[in-house]
């Protein structure tokens, strides 16, 4: 349906104002310093900008209440149809108000808190001029060598898929976007978490049927909830760049999935469509995009540098940049634009939206909810606020906890570890223990056993810097660096309970943390008040209930190394089989050091035993399953049980196990609670060869658990007749 408005602002346009609409640009080109730049520039493409500029479509990576009103203001001044800018930006785990990365939000199993969290960064954005968020990141992720799992919200379709939706949902609020919403962008479309050997911007390639299994859910999942946007990935799939990919953007996207939202280009995707070797020039790269379906090009000024060239020639039709400045007409309408262009921002005032004690106190309890507890032997947490503490390591003094893509997140706000514990502890001194991550020193290591010696607990702070994940971040290994280890060692040959507090944006390989730690607790990029969690946590004020969506391997070696795998035909159902030919390693056993789904508690809940009302589901029918969960300590704890099924027989390879539904709830100290699931064939359906989706008769198995792995499940076999 035709909006007439839309309509007839087209059909006044000229052809540069129209192409001017389809080419975004950074903020320099309208005279801001601050804006975040994430990608490569070609400054020989600035020509193309300088005579269009109030043509210009939308402005990626600038903010701020003055700025934004006086770059619109200016702008209006000179568009000569008056078509405002539109102001996009990444705003991933918060604005200014940081929250933990991506990958520890999804360690909460609380999708009620993803939404809170998009909805309290949406909120802050749009006080200071955003309108557009290049988020969820919803790529399903396999590989921690990749940096950029710490966007992602892990390993599972299901999982991923229900993210998704709530980033979306909290972003976008509820019927349309109003001024303190953002419209959402579905990113990376599509496979980019599956860059072979966790090369970033390396080739993904994998057959249709395994990308509609694993990895278009969550894709799929976004754009059901409304996403306003999707953004191309850099990455090929199927053969071809998924830029100029006119059967992935066209088929699928736009036909298949129903989306009528804006396509946007990744930074320079559309120009990287020679470097690829799909495009000879600027001018093929334009129209392979342009046709693939891309509206928005961001930074590789291909559509404003070659798109007159090509009507002019007749190499491409006027139809498809009409169609494209239609939908970007439509998204700024959609967002209020045209009515007011500043969508409120003359009248808001910005600290009443920044930073205020509500924003504080979801960041801290988002925190509190992503921490894991990997490891507690003999009960070594909760600490008791007079045991004396020697806090170690320069990570514990940072004020770097908020993690890659942290946009206006003030590192400098940022309470370090050692501030929060402080204010906790009386007995407690601290030692950096080594001078920065690559260097080691034997007097400090030296200096700081010894002030560790006369400590009853030691507090070991290990892993990374924020920029050791996030984009262009990719490792080729994932093991913790030397001189942490070395001090580790040292310290354990005290033979005092040391506590080890991980910060990290991806898995790493824990075996030597785990061996000299009596109890680990995985903080993530904890954001903004993630020290204090984590003082929570250590004091027991917080029983900890994260888990992890992301395998942790036991070496780089594992990866890529996943829960959802297949069986093989000879697969290692023992991990003690010293058979010989068996899908295993010589050097390394199969399973994780991690599981999917694991994370302990102060609570130690037990499970009883799975049952079912019936072993038998037909059509219409449904199967109701449940299961106790004991508390037998004196705390009270979240628990997060999660229901798993296998497929035994099935036309294609089914994984050993599927998520397919988990409920994370409170059990009071000293009680039980039943947790229950209602199975129905939806949940049995799966991608055929045929590419549909629906389920086989035969027999399957139902699991329910604290985790993954088999140790923590309980299992009843049941029937589709
Ligand atoms: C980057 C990233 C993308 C981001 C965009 C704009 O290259 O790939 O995730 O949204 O550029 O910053």
């Amino acid at each position: 349906m035709l909006d007439n408005f839309i309509d007839n602002l087209l059909k006044q346009m000229t052809l540069d104002e129209k192409i001017g609409q389809l080419q975004q640009v950074t903020g320099d080109f309208f005279g801001s310093s601050g804006g975040a730049i994430t990608g490569p520039i070609d400054d020989q493409a600035k020509k193309y900008i300088k005579d269009n500029v109030y043509n210009i479509g939308s402005v990626l990576g600038i903010s701020g209440k003055k700025e934004i009103i006086d770059i619109q203001k200016n702008f209006l001044q000179h568009s000569r149809l008056k078509i405002p800018l539109l102001f996009m930006a990444d705003i991933i785990h918060g604005y200014k108000t940081i929250f933990p990365i991506p990958l520890g939000l999804a360690a909460s199993w609380d999708p009620k808190l993803i939404k809170d969290v998009a909805q309290a960064s949406a909120d802050e954005a749009a006080a200071e001029g955003i309108s557009v968020t290049f988020s969820p990141m919803a790529d399903l992720v396999r590989d921690p060598r990749w940096g950029r799992v710490m966007e992602s919200t892990g390993e599972d379709p299901f999982l991923n898929s229900i993210y998704a939706k709530a980033f979306v949902e909290g972003y976008q609020g509820k019927d349309r976007i109003d001024n303190n919403h953002l419209a959402a962008t579905v990113k990376h479309f599509a496979g980019y978490g599956a860059v072979e050997a966790g090369r970033e911007y390396n080739t993904v390639d994998m057959s249709e049927w395994r990308f509609r299994s694993e990895y278009l859910p969550s894709y799929k999942a976004a754009v059901e909830a409304k996403a306003q946007l999707v953004m191309t990935s850099f990455n090929t799939l199927f053969g071809i760049p998924v830029t100029g990919n006119r059967y992935i953007l066209q088929d699928i996207l736009r036909k298949e999935l129903s989306f009528d939202g804006v396509i946007i280009s990744d930074w320079n995707s559309i120009g990287e469509l020679i470097d690829h070797g799909v495009a000879e020039n600027m001018g093929q790269a334009a129209s392979l995009a342009l046709k693939a379906g891309v509206d928005i090009d961001m930074m590789s000024f291909s559509y404003i540098s070659q798109l007159e060239n090509l009507i002019d020639s007749k190499k491409i039709n006027i139809d498809l940049i009409d169609h494209a400045v239609y939908r970007i007409l439509s998204l700024k309408k959609k967002l209020g634009l045209f009515d007011d262009p500043f969508r409120g921002l003359e009248t808001k005032k910005v600290n009443s939206h920044v930073f205020t004690d509500e924003k504080l106190a979801l960041a801290q309890k988002a925190a509190e909810e992503s921490i894991v507890l990997l490891k507690n032997d003999d009960k070594t947490l909760p600490l008791n606020i007079d045991d004396s503490v020697a806090l170690v390591g320069d990570i514990g003094d940072s004020h770097d906890l908020l993690g890659s893509w942290s946009f206006k997140g003030d590192k400098l706000s940022v309470k370090t570890i050692k501030e929060s514990l402080y204010s906790k502890f009386k007995k407690i001194v601290f030692a950096k223990g080594y001078k920065t991550a690559s260097d080691f020193s034997s007097k400090m290591a030296e200096e700081a056993v010894a002030i560790a010696k006369k400590q009853k607990y030691i507090i070991f702070v290990a892993g990374l810097e924020s920029e050791q994940s996030g984009e262009a971040s990719s490792l080729t290994d994932i093991k913790i660096a030397d001189n942490q280890i070395r001090l580790l060692k040292k310290l354990a040959e005290l033979g005092k309970p040391i506590i080890t507090l991980l910060v990290t944006g991806r898995p790493l390989d824990l075996t030597e943390i785990q061996k000299y730690s009596n109890a680990i607790l995985l903080a993530w990029f904890p954001g903004t008040k993630g020290a204090d969690a984590l003082a929570k946590i250590i004091t027991g004020e917080t029983n900890p209930s994260g888990k992890i969506t992301m395998t942790f391997p036991r070496n780089v070696g594992q990866t890529p190394i996943y829960y959802n795998h297949f069986n093989t035909g000879r697969p290692l159902l023992d991990k003690n089989a010293d058979e010989k030919y068996l899908s295993k390693y010589l050097d390394s056993p199969n399973d994780p050091l991690y599981p999917f789904g694991f994370g302990l508690s102060y609570s130690n809940f037990k499970i009883g035993q799975l049952t079912v009302d019936s072993k038998e589901i037909k059509e219409n029918s449904s199967i109701l399953a449940s299961i106790i969960v004991h508390n037998p300590s004196k705390l009270d704890g979240d628990a997060t049980v999660q229901w798993y099924i296998r497929d035994l027989s099935a036309e294609v390879v089914r994984p050993v196990k599927e998520l397919k539904f988990f409920e994370k709830k409170l059990v009071k100290a000293g009680s039980s609670s039943k947790f229950i699931f209602r199975i129905d064939l939806s949940d049995l359906s799966y991608v055929h060869s045929n590419k549909k989706m629906y389920p086989d008769k035969g027999k399957f198995i139902l699991a329910a658990g604290f985790s993954s792995s088999d140790d923590d499940l309980s299992c009843v076999e049941f029937i589709y007749k």
